[in-house]
């Protein structure tokens, strides 16, 4: 998958005449492509339907953010150009401002919990295909060197802080997305230009990005989400080049 992506990059890159940081990419292309990724992707829309109230989450959520002064701040600033060493400083130890902030982890059901400015789902603390698919299932996807993870919901007004990703496995990041009719925002900073952009997230498309460790600070794409609408999406690890290997070396892939 590692290289699929590349190749993706190298296209949009082509054809805007510019390198791209972020690049979005119709997800049926990369499901007639893999269709794994398809069969993971519809059974997750039909999931996402089980067990959400968009107006009841909607306000619980905003209710979270609106009584914490700290969230209210980092959504106010996230379309904008961010304090970096401040955020760095959250990602790092979950401190802001000098302060320590507890994870708000309060649950709405089931399957949906508040995590911070957005819901995150999850079954016994697995998310999706993790707890659902049988192991074939899931070596096929290890097999293409990717990982599902994370599957998150924002409703109007929910958001994801500014962050990095920096001291997490380094590699592509792949965010399919659906959004109902309202607009919804992956921001990042460009490296180059270090200018925000606000890239409009499209329904039925792909973010995908890169995501450097700490020895790459001069490349980092940092970034944030803010949502105007219900955006659903389920994210993927990809795993560089080679580090297959070390999975079956450490008993990941049988
Ligand atoms: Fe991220």
């Amino acid at each position: 998958m590692n290289s699929y992506i590349d190749k993706l990059f190298l296209e949009q890159s082509k054809s805007s005449g510019k390198t791209e940081h972020v690049i979005q990419v119709p997800i049926s292309r990369i499901t007639s492509d893999f269709p794994i990724l398809g069969k993971l992707w519809n059974e997750y829309k039909g999931m996402c339907n089980y067990g959400t109230n968009p107006t009841e989450q909607t306000i619980l959520l905003n209710n979270v953010i609106n009584r914490n002064k700290y969230f209210t701040e980092m959504r106010s600033e996230i379309m904008g150009y961010p304090d970096k060493r401040r955020y760095d400083q959250f990602e790092v130890d979950c401190s802001y401002r000098g302060k320590t902030l507890p994870k708000t982890r309060e649950p709405y059901n089931d399957v949906w919990r508040i995590l911070n400015g957005k819901y995150i789902h999850t079954v016994n603390d697995k998310s999706f295909p993790d707890y659902y698919w049988d192991k074939s299932q899931m070596k096929e996807m290890l097999d293409l060197g990717m990982e599902a993870r994370g599957n998150f919901y924002y409703p109007k007004g929910a958001f994801r802080e500014w962050h990095t990703n920096a001291y997490h496995v380094n590699g592509y990041r792949m965010y399919f997305i659906a959004t109902g009719k309202g607009d919804s925002y992956f921001n990042y900073i460009n490296p180059e230009s270090n200018q925000v952009v606000n890239l409009k997230d499209a329904n039925e498309y792909a973010n995908i990005f890169y995501v450097y460790g700490t020895d790459n600070w001069d490349k980092m794409i940092w970034h944030s989400i803010y949502s105007n609408t219900d955006r659903f999406s389920l994210g993927f690890n990809i795993h560089p080049e080679g580090l297959k290997n070390n999975l079956v070396v450490s008993g990941k892939v049988k």
